[in-house]
């Protein structure tokens, strides 16, 4: 089991390369499902999830050719061999569930798992499939299968979402692409990964209009045909590399950051006295503190274009060294603290009260090994202990290689001591 060991106090000065989006590249792979022709994405993130992703195409039939280490990726789906999506693969991935409407809409009909809960809470797919249900598909629930049918095809609907949820306004999207007639979408998810997954589908001859939006437009095609079209820059991992230059001090610029993505968080950090400076035209984001003390700074996570329950664990290890208490409050998944114990390990003074947590700043944090929990979990005490004094050990960092590409690399480019190894847990 491998973990990092990181020697904090260093300031972090360099470029980093930003990635592709984790949660746009796991959408745009299953887009490949509705056509027959090849889809080539660029700008491919290699990660565990992308990667575990590529293989349930496969055992669907999917003919996927991505080099280890390369950035593009071709998928063809020629020809589907099965249409059945195991527990094995989609508890332990949830975007995998995502393939059931697109399986359908190709197909007529699917076998896949419900995904179950996870670290971060329940996580219900109901949302998914009352949109599948309102394009008509026939729905049974058994052994913890969703079996789905559509005969004759899916048919557009109008659907108004009574949360907004991500997972759900794509899978309702990729449905409707290939459904008879208009699918309306109210309340819709505004993420920029949405946008990304539009302008995709589009790409491949879809009609879809309005995504960034809560009304979404879908006009359905008889067939899709395949694309080239690159991932969008991943906005968490360039606001989580923000946050480690601001937690640890000194300049830092992203080269290839998505600027515009990243309005809630820019702004929280200027609150909190760092110095941020982003060029939208030149997709460079620079993060400046050079000694000058961090200010506490009260959130609640949002839906975009709110702040991102994604960056939550990172900004809280941020204001854990702030001068003062901020309020953090999670409103998106109601299991989204098992960080605050673990940045408690390393001398921070959280507490958590149901749905809010309470940040007294504190001088100085001091190395410790500690234990990651789920992925942007992991990654806020990479950033504690960067700005740490002493040594932490991030233990279980394989929930980090789901999301983060080369972590490790691309931190000591700017001059953090951080090693990846092997063995016992410490
Ligand atoms: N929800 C329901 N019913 C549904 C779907 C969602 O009640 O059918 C609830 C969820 O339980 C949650 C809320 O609605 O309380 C929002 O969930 P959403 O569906 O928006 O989340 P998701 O699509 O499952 C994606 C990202 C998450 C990110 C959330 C919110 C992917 C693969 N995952 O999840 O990313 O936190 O949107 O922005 O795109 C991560 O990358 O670490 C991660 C967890």
């Amino acid at each position: 089991m491998d973990r990092l060991h990181i020697t904090g106090g260093t300031p972090l000065h360099g470029r980093i390369p930003v990635s592709g989006a984790k949660n746009s590249a796991l959408k745009l792979m299953v887009a490949c499902l509705l056509t027959d022709q090849p889809v080539e994405l660029t700008n491919m993130p290699n990660l565990a999830d992308t990667r575990f992703l590529a293989q349930l195409l496969e055992t669907l039939g999917v003919e996927v050719y991505w080099p280890k280490g390369s950035s593009t990726c071709h998928l063809n789906a020629a020809e589907l061999k099965s249409t059945i999506a195991p527990y094995e693969q989609v508890r332990k991935m949830r975007a995998s569930f995502n393939v059931l409407g697109p399986l359908v809409a190709r197909s007529g009909h699917a076998t896949v798992s419900l995904p179950g809960g996870c670290a971060i809470g329940a996580r219900p797919v109901d949302l998914h499939l009352q949109a599948l249900e309102a394009m008509g598909a026939d729905l049974r629930v058994e052994q913890g299968y969703v079996k789905a049918a559509a005969i004759h095809g899916l048919k557009g609907a109008h659907i108004n979402f009574s949360t907004v949820s991500v997972g759900a306004t794509e899978h309702a999207m990729l449905a409707a692409t290939l459904a008879k007639g208009e699918t309306i979408l109210e309340n819709a998810a505004r993420e920029p990964e949405i946008e990304d997954l539009a302008q995709c589908l589009n790409s491949m001859g879809a009609q879809v209009t309005g995504a960034g939006t809560p009304v979404i437009r879908i006009k359905g095609a008889e067939a899709l045909k395949g694309t080239v079209y690159p991932v969008m820059p991943d906005r968490i991992e360039a606001g989580t590399f923000a946050m480690a230059a601001a937690a640890a001090g000194g300049d830092v610029t992203l080269d290839g950051a998505p600027v515009a993505a990243l309005g809630a968080l820019i702004s929280k950090l200027r609150e909190a006295g760092v110095t941020v400076d982003g060029d939208e035209a030149a997709s460079t984001l620079r993060i400046r503190r050079n000694g000058s003390a961090l200010k506490a700074v009260s959130l609640s996570t949002q839906p975009h274009p709110g702040f991102p329950t994604d960056l939550q664990a990172q900004f809280m290890a941020l204001v854990s060294l702030a001068e003062g208490t901020s309020i953090i409050r999670e409103t998106i998944f109601e299991n989204r603290f098992m960080h605050a114990p673990e940045l408690s390990r390393l001398g921070a003074d959280i507490t958590v009260r149901g749905q809010e947590a309470v940040v007294k700043g504190v001088k100085q944090l001091t190395g410790a090994p500690v234990m990651a929990t789920d992925l942007r979990a992991s990654v806020s005490l990479v950033i504690a202990g960067l700005a740490a004094e002493g040594e932490t050990v991030v233990n279980r960092i394989y929930h980090l290689d789901r999301g983060f590409e080369r972590l490790e690399e691309k931190l000591g480019a700017c001059g953090a001591k951080i090693v990846r190894r092997s063995g016992e847990e410490e």
